[in-house]
């Protein structure tokens, strides 16, 4: 297992987000992570890259427990996170906003990336606040590439954008898959999600409800209705 999230409870101040929280990501592995708005979806990722880190619990990440571990060092030990915000530097260039992330030893260089995302070079001169939604997506997950993660978290990436574009980001995280970095997918984009993913967890206030494979999630029409909205009017939205 390369991830391996043990029993964490998570506060913001008082507020008690993350309940005994488990799961885990094995390498190589697309795991999903589903679960209503509010649910702790976010809260989690940021409790394993150390932004908001959690109380009690472990959080093993090959082997050895990073709970608590400023998030500088999580990045530096293989973890990156792409934001469901994005957080593109708005007045720097693509190529600038690449630069910051750049680190010696990754697999993934300008050269690697630009070549990985044509339309990247294209916009290279751009800057961030001129770029769609789709290419600030793209140049989210590019940069979180440059720092040469074994894993990366993905924050509702399909969240905003066209079909086509939310296909092409499908296409990347599957690449990304062949090219054996493991992934934990937030979604809200259930659908999306499904289709990439090989488990499956829902959380709801906080604490895992369910886990799974994507086929015996779908056969759980309990689950998908009650955390999902599946089968209600939210069915389908992006
Ligand atoms: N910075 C914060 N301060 C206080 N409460 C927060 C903060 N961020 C999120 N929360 C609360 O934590 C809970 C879980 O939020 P979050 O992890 O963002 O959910 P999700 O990503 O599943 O939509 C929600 O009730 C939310 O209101
Ligand atoms: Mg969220």
């Amino acid at each position: 297992m390369i991830l391996d999230v043990r029993n964490i409870d998570t506060y913001y101040g008082l507020g008690h987000i993350l309940h005994g929280l488990s799961l885990g990501v094995n390498e190589g592995e697309v795991v999903a992570l589903l679960g209503r708005n509010g649910a702790g979806k976010t809260t989690t990722l940021r409790s394993v890259t150390g932004l908001t880190p959690p109380k009690k619990g472990e959080i093993f990440y090959k082997g050895r427990n990073i709970a608590g571990l400023e998030a500088h060092k999580v990045s530096r030990i293989g973890i990156a996170m792409v934001p469901e915000t994005r957080d593109i530097f708005s007045y720097l260039t693509v190529k600038e906003n690449l630069s910051i992330a750049e680190r010696r030893g990754s697999r993934w260089q300008m050269d690697t990336v630009l070549g990985r995302f044509p339309s990247l070079r294209e916009r290279l001169n751009n800057k961030g606040r001129e770029l769609s939604g789709g290419e600030q997506e793209m140049l989210a997950i590019a940069r979180a590439l440059m720092t040469g993660p074994d894993l990366l978290l993905l924050d509702e990436p399909s969240q905003g954008l066209a079909p086509l574009v939310v296909n092409a980001v499908m296409d990347t995280i599957r690449e990304l898959k062949s090219q054996h970095v493991s992934m934990l997918l937030v979604e809200q984009n259930a659908e999306m999600a499904l289709q990439l993913a090989d488990r499956v967890y829902v959380i709801d206030h906080g604490t895992v409800v369910f886990e799974g494979t994507p086929a015996s999630l779908r056969a759980d029409t309990n689950v998908t209705a009650t955390y999902l909205g599946v089968g209600s009017e939210n069915a389908g939205e992006a």
